[in-house]
């Protein structure tokens, strides 16, 4: 397996990776040492004359030689190209007219819960719904997804065209050949594909291709718009029919993630890229680190999203697998859907038998060749203590902590509660070496998720039920049990459940804006995968086809592909419009008819899972939506201070008598026609918030009612709390007053939902101290 010693948890990882990639150099003293930037100079339509300077001259307006330095030229969707230039030539571009930011060309990261190829899940299931693709199986639509991740394995079976129409006649882009990639491998399913090789990476053949040599882009893809593909399985395991959420939809795919992880300036040409060839969504399963966080008009995603945006374009994304701390949530501007993760009714277990025949739960994906009899001898981590090591590590299998001598041939186990050093893969590598045959890792770092040991037989042990396993080592001499290869349980409960490592609200980028914004399936997710990778494969079988991973990656393409159906069905809908559908038709209970809690057992809150879990009928038909049009974003970016100049230069043509509202402030972002409410109360006794609904449903005269529900101790109340719908009025407005009967001591939840009887509309609110 690759990358072994990278797998830390997901904080420690978070750091180092932070640490390892973040693009300045403190020991700037080099400054003619040239590095590629990112200049964004705003919209690509814009009125604004300076735009119209062709790129090469402000470049050479600051380069001493003629070189060749742009990189990457941006120019459909937004204007602005990435360049090598020294730091001073960055500064003397960023004082240009015309140009909004300047900055250092990032490097994004897939948002799988650990490395570059680590994890692996499954797919068979929503939880209460299926997506509703029975009818429309073998028919196509014409809704274009676009994905910017790894690439793509047009081989896989999810990506056959069987059964589909033409190519959209509106259809701009292209199929990029390579060595490995011809016009063939595109078809009238997959019907685009580029690639964005590193400008700095010594790009080898992988690098000049859209074909996938990670798995994670073909994953996603085949997650959010694969067709039917029966008997799919991992080796047996989670095997049922793989579907994507809309067989129907089309499918072009931007390579922008290497090796190194996903160039801001790539990124930013896929954007630019996917606008002009007419994506109608795009999805992305990657993002900044938190710590790493830029402003919002030098982050590639909320810059490429804004644009996508502007032309209807609805930009779905990972929310981060920074959780579960607070703040931890990524791409998290207001006009982008951010994806949480959940868990499905599916768990992958592998359990442990011991010698009195009881057996402890445990999970995994393990292929453990150890009999199914408790026959194997066990010990534990401090009874196995290496000469010098001292108790405490023993117990927990630390480094250089167990004598060889106790622990050959026997089933280690190890205590990792509130360990958070070392992860699994460590202490089984510890264990191996030290000759030991399985691992029971007691610990309760990695949630729900099955992390795949491929043949060796190890397993996570949840430190509630590691105590049985502890006191049978403790109650006998002579303890034995063994380890059993991984089974599927289905009809798990409680499902969902907000799987730890998802990021959590609230957001940094703004206390007025709810993020995230919907929870979706990620945790142990089945999809297709590339067909040659060797780096997991159980001894005597061939490479899968599918495979089982974690991660807000995994959520975000289950959106996407709603939001393709959604569109299918309804195909004069805003992009916000899409939004608010799935947002209002979220649920919040899970399988036993009980709060969605998280991975820890709390129950969950907006911060955790947004509006809550997608259902994926339902925002088919979602009565009201509240619209967010371009003035609101436009507001937006003045109530963040950004002044009317700017804001110019970004939208390009602005509404006539667009002007930045008198006293901009942060406050008035609670007032952008968003389908969920946040409220910061810091210095305020009561606010008051607007809303605007529209009624999508087929009836024209219908009256819709709000309930509220809302936390102790603050009033709130609704006015109207009816709204009169007719054929003449579809639009209707209403106000929140929100009013604490004492100052807030901690962030505190509710919501409104408004309903006629048939449709129910529910908004989430968050009011933060
Ligand atoms: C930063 O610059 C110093 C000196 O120029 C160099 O030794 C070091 O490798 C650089 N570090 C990074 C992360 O680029
Ligand atoms: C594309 O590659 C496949 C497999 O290598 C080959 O069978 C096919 O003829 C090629 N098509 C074209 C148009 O070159
Ligand atoms: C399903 O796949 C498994 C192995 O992947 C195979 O053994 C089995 O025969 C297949 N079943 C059907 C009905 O195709
Ligand atoms: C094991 O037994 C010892 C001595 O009887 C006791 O102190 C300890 O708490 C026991 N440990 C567990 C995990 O039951
Ligand atoms: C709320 O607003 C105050 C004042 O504007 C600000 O200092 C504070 O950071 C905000 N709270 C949050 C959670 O962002
Ligand atoms: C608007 O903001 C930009 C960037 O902060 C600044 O350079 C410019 O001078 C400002 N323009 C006005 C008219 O205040």
């Amino acid at each position: 397996m690759k990358g072994n010693n990278t797998l830390l948890l997901p904080l420690f990882y978070t750091l180092l990776l932070f640490l390892g990639v973040s693009a300045g150099n403190g020991s700037n003293d080099d400054t003619n040492r040239k590095e590629v930037y990112i200049v964004y100079m705003g919209a690509a339509d814009s009125t604004n004359a300076y735009l119209r300077n062709d790129h090469v001259q402000i470049l050479n307006s600051v380069l001493k030689r003629n070189e060749n330095a742009i990189v990457r030229n941006y120019k459909h969707g937004f204007s602005g190209f990435a360049a090598r230039l020294s730091k001073e030539e960055a500064n003397s571009i960023s004082q240009k007219p015309g140009v909004v930011s300047v900055f250092p060309d990032p490097i994004l990261k897939l948002h799988t819960t650990r490395s570059w190829d680590f994890l692996k899940s499954q797919t068979r299931v929503n939880i209460d719904t299926k997506p509703n693709t029975e009818s429309s199986s073998s028919s196509s639509s014409d809704v274009i997804l676009g994905i910017l991740d790894t690439g793509i394995w047009p081989e896989a079976a999810s990506f056959s065209d069987e059964g589909f129409g033409p190519v959209p006649s509106r259809w701009k882009g292209t199929c990029m050949t390579s060595k490995d990639f011809n016009s063939s491998n595109c078809n009238r399913k997959l019907i685009g594909a580029r690639f964005y090789p590193d400008p700095d990476g010594k790009n080898d053949d992988n690098d000049k291709t859209p074909r996938d040599s990670n798995g994670h882009g073909t994953h996603v893809a085949s997650t959010a718009v694969c067709v039917a593909v029966s008997n799919a399985s991992f080796y047996g395991l989670a095997t049922g029919t793989a579907k994507g959420g809309s067989p129907e939809s089309r499918l072009a795919v931007y390579k922008v993630c290497y090796r190194n992880g996903c160039r801001g300036s790539a990124i930013l040409a896929a954007f630019d890229d996917a606008i002009a060839d007419g994506v109608d969504v795009l999805s992305l399963s990657l993002g900044v680190l938190p710590l790493s966080r830029p402003k919002l008009t030098s982050d590639t995603i909320a810059i490429g999203a804004f644009h996508a945006v502007q032309r209807g374009i609805l930009v779905v994304c990972a929310a981060g697998n920074a959780g579960p701390l607070k703040y931890s949530v990524v791409n998290d501007a207001p006009w982008i859907l951010t994806v949480a993760a959940s868990t499905i009714d599916r768990d992958l277990q592998s359990n442990v038998v011991l010698g009195t025949n009881h057996v402890v739960k445990g999970r995994a994906i393990n292929f453990s060749p150890l009999s199914n009899s408790p026959e194997y001898p066990m010990v534990y981590g401090e009874s196995a203590k290496a000469k010098r090591a001292n108790l405490g590590t023993a117990r927990k299998c630390h480094p250089n902590s167990l004598d060889r001598n106790k622990v050959k041939g026997k089933i280690v186990i190890c205590d990792g509660k509130k360990d958070p050093k070392y992860i699994t893969m460590e202490k089984i590598n510890i264990v191996k070496a030290a000759g030991g045959i399985g691992l029971a890792h007691i610990t309760d770092q990695d949630g729900s998720v099955a992390f795949n040991y491929v043949d060796f037989p190890a397993t996570e042990i949840s430190s509630k039920d590691g105590v049985a396993l502890l006191q049978y080592i403790n109650s006998t001499s002579n303890p034995v049990g063994t380890i059993l290869a991984t089974v599927t349980v289905p009809d798990y409960k409680p499902a969902p459940v907000v799987g730890f490592f998802s990021s959590r609200g609230p957001s940094t980028l703004s206390s007025n804006i709810l993020k995230p914004d919907i929870a979706a399936p990620g945790v142990n997710i089945l999809a297709a995968w590339i067909g040659d990778d060797t780096s997991e494969v159980p001894k005597g079988r061939k490479p899968s086809l599918y495979n089982i991973i974690s991660g807000t990656s995994m959520a975000t393409p289950h959106v996407s592909g709603l939001v393709c159906s959604v569109k299918t069905q309804n195909p004069s809908w805003s992009a916000s419009a899409i939004k608010s559908a799935i947002m209002t038709s979220a649920i919040q209970n899970d399988n036993l008819k009980a709060p969605i809690t998280t991975d820890s057992g709390s129950i969950a809150t907006p911060y955790d899972y947004g509006a809550g879990e997608i259902t994926t009928s339902k925002p088919l038909q979602p009565g009201l939506v509240y619209e967010t049009n371009t003035v609101d974003y436009l507001n937006y970016l003045c109530y963040t201070g950004h002044n009317l100049t700017t804001v110019k230069v970004i939208s390009g043509t602005v509404p006539d008598n667009f002007n930045c509202p008198k006293d901009s402030t942060s406050d008035l972002i609670s007032n952008i026609n968003y389908p969920s409410i946040a409220v910061n109360f810091t210095g305020k006794a009561n606010v008051v918030v607007s809303r605007t609904v529209t009624n999508v449903a087929e009836e024209d005269e219908t009256v819709y009612s709000a309930v509220v529900e809302a936390p102790k101790g603050v009033f709130v109340k609704v006015t109207p709390n009816k709204l009169q719908f007719t054929k003449s009025s579809k639009k209707l407005s209403y106000q929140v007053i929100f009013a604490p009967k004492a100052s807030l001591r901690k962030d505190l939840f509710g919501s409104i939902t408004w309903s006629n009887g048939k449709y129910i509309v529910r908004s989430p609110f968050v009011l933060t101290k």
